[in-house]
């Protein structure tokens, strides 16, 4: 069943390319562009890390649905979200609603090197964050898969070619005519 709403919606873990691919597919169809994460934290007024550490993880993921129910308006957006956001059922809905769920994947290597490039993550500031990874990853599968309406794997490519791959999808999802 095709989605009504004309939103490209990003899942995915930390690291599989979400933001960065999801600006290039916002540009590319003149679309615009918003990670929940920076939702989160300009109506906060602090980073992700200090939500976690002051209210926990689970305010956090209080604020996740909220970003999410205050998105349902909104039409031709890109919407990239935390790797997490699938965790909560409520949550899945809410992605389904607002338009076509992609799933970034990469591999488990590709992942670790890509978090290993900035601390911010509250969640890998583990004893073994390389553990934390695949413990992660291979507890959300399932969710990521239950959400997700169709699934690109961002090992290799390139972003821009990845958001190319985004598009054309999301074309046929929605019977797109027009547009770049
Ligand atoms: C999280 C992923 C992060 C951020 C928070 C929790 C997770 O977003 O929402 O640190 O639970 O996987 P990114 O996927 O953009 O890193």
């Amino acid at each position: 069943m095709s989605p009504t709403r004309q939103n490209i919606v990003l899942i995915g873990f930390m690291g599989s390319g979400k933001s960065s691919v999801g600006r290039l597919i916002a540009g590319r169809l003149g679309f615009q562009f918003v990670d929940t994460d920076a939702l989160i934290v300009q109506r906060a007024g602090c980073e992700i890390a200090d939500i976690f550490a002051r209210e926990g993880e689970d305010r956090f993921r209080e604020m996740e649905t909220a970003a999410l129910e205050s998105l349902q308006p909104r039409e031709r957006f890109v919407i990239a979200t935390g790797g997490g956001v699938v965790l909560r059922e409520r949550n899945r809905e809410l992605l389904r609603a607002l338009g076509f769920v992609v799933l970034i994947t990469a591999s488990e290597d590709v992942i670790f090197e890509r978090v290993s490039r900035n601390a911010k993550r509250p969640l890998l500031q583990t004893a073994n964050p390389r553990e934390t990874v695949a413990a992660l990853l291979a507890a959300r599968q399932p969710a990521y898969e239950a959400a997700a309406q169709w699934t690109i794997d961002n090992s290799t490519l390139t972003h821009a070619a990845a958001a190319e791959a985004v598009i054309a999808e999301a074309r046929r999802a929605f019977a797109w005519q027009g547009g770049a």
